[in-house]
């Protein structure tokens, strides 16, 4: 069960996929002086970087490779060590290890986004960057990180995989930190299956990413350079098929954005109020993006019975999202040992995880419940709600069970 943008799959997507097939230019590299090359990747990384004023953008596989290419361009490596929340997708938690790096753990907030009084509270001498996450397309408060980073002289990152579209203050989520990324996986805003983009205003950070992602090349090379490899780098290239499709979805993106928060004020409306209930803080209210509905409950034991009898889970139990969930990480499940980042004779610091390390946070899981508007998905505990297509007709149900169910536990 997918996101938004996988719902508004059509003819767009249709004829650019098409006109890539027709012309046989699968790779993201072609011959510039043929017409039928149409370079769908450089184009979508030109159409985002503009929209959204990044400076640039580079297309890649998914978001778990834009994280990693992000920490590499950043210089993250051994001994270091990178405050991520205990909230998160796993992806962003283990880039950070596949770096060789350390995460720390950190709380989140009633915006269930990371919590800048405990980021404060966990920098040492070892860390180098702050990873903030816009969880379920909430923006984190990025003017207090943005100020913490800055007096710290920390990187600051920010994890928008789920936030694609968002805004902070006006300006898109993912381009005010040091470096941004973003998902297109089969729950994101906008999908083509798999794929992920990086976004920086820093030409330095930008190059070294590039080169990372495509085997140490520079930017925009025009095919095969031997010799001209700058660094040791990856395959994490975009391909134009999913360039294609990624196109005509970011076209549809502001209207799926538009159409998630008018489902949202409209579930939100008829159920503010109701004793027992609270919602989630939103950082910025324009801003979000609109996927999810969270709310909170007095208790874990209201919260428990409310997810069973709407067929979901509490966050609590929202697997790979939930720190507690992660036991490759928090019993660092490295294949190699030698590659467990703990151990490496770089690193100074003592970090040890353990289930409980973020009783803020288990706290505020165990009674949420998130209600799909846009994303439904269950592996996010958004078994229960909307989806981008649910009609007014439709969304009044959902109330009346939400409702129904709240009486029926409180
Ligand atoms: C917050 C967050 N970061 C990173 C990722 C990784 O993205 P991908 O699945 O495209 O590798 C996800 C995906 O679910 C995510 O939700």
């Amino acid at each position: 069960m997918p996101g938004p943008g996988y719902y508004w799959i059509g003819k767009e997507e249709e004829q650019e996929v098409l006109s890539v097939l027709r012309d046989r230019y699968l790779f993201r590299y072609g011959n510039e002086k043929d017409p039928d090359f149409k370079h769908k990747v450089k184009t979508l990384e030109e159409e985002i970087g503009n929209s959204f004023k990044s400076g640039y953008a580079l297309a890649v596989t998914s978001g778990t490779s834009a994280l990693i290419t992000a920490l590499s361009a950043a210089g993250i490596g051994p001994g270091d060590e990178v405050i991520v929340p205990g909230y998160t997708f796993i992806a962003s938690i283990t880039a950070v290890i596949i770096c060789n790096a350390v995460p720390v753990l950190a709380e989140v907030d009633d915006s269930l986004t990371l919590d800048p009084e405990d980021v404060e509270k966990k920098i040492t001498p070892y860390t180098k960057a702050v990873m903030a996450v816009h969880m379920l397309g909430n923006p984190c408060n990025l003017d207090k990180l943005s100020k913490i980073a800055k007096k710290h002289n920390l990187i600051l990152m920010e994890d928008s995989a789920q936030a694609f579209g968002g805004y902070y203050k006006d300006k898109r989520l993912g381009t005010i930190g040091d470096i941004g990324i973003y998902s297109f996986n089969f729950f994101k805003t906008i999908n083509a299956g798999d794929g992920g983009m990086v976004v920086t205003d820093d030409e330095d950070l930008y190059k070294k990413a590039f080169a990372y992602h495509d085997q140490g090349h520079l930017p925009l090379r025009m095919g095969v350079e031997i010799g001209k490899r700058s660094i040791i780098g990856q395959n994490f290239r975009m391909n134009e098929l999913t360039a294609a499709v990624l196109l005509a979805q970011f076209r549809k993106l502001d209207e799926l954005i538009r159409r998630m928060h008018y489902l949202k004020e409209k579930f939100k409306r008829q159920i503010e109020g109701m004793d027992g209930l609270s919602f989630r803080r939103i950082n910025d209210d324009k801003g979000e993006c609109g996927t999810i509905l969270t709310v909170f409950f007095r208790n874990k034991e209201t919260a428990e019975e409310a997810a069973k009898r709407l067929n979901t889970a509490t966050v609590s139990h929202s697997g790979w999202h939930v720190y507690n969930n992660m036991e490759q990480v928090l019993e660092m499940k490295v294949i190699n040992p030698l590659l467990n980042p703990l151990k490496n004779p770089y690193y100074r610091g003592n970090v040890n995880y353990k289930k409980g390390m973020l009783p803020k946070t288990d706290k505020l899981l165990e009674r949420a419940i998130n209600i799909s508007i846009g994303v439904v998905d269950a592996g996010l505990g958004a078994a229960f709600g909307l989806n981008i297509d649910s009609t007014d007709e439709e969304v009044s149900m959902k109330v009346k069970t939400f409702k129904t169910v709240l009486r029926q536990v409180l």
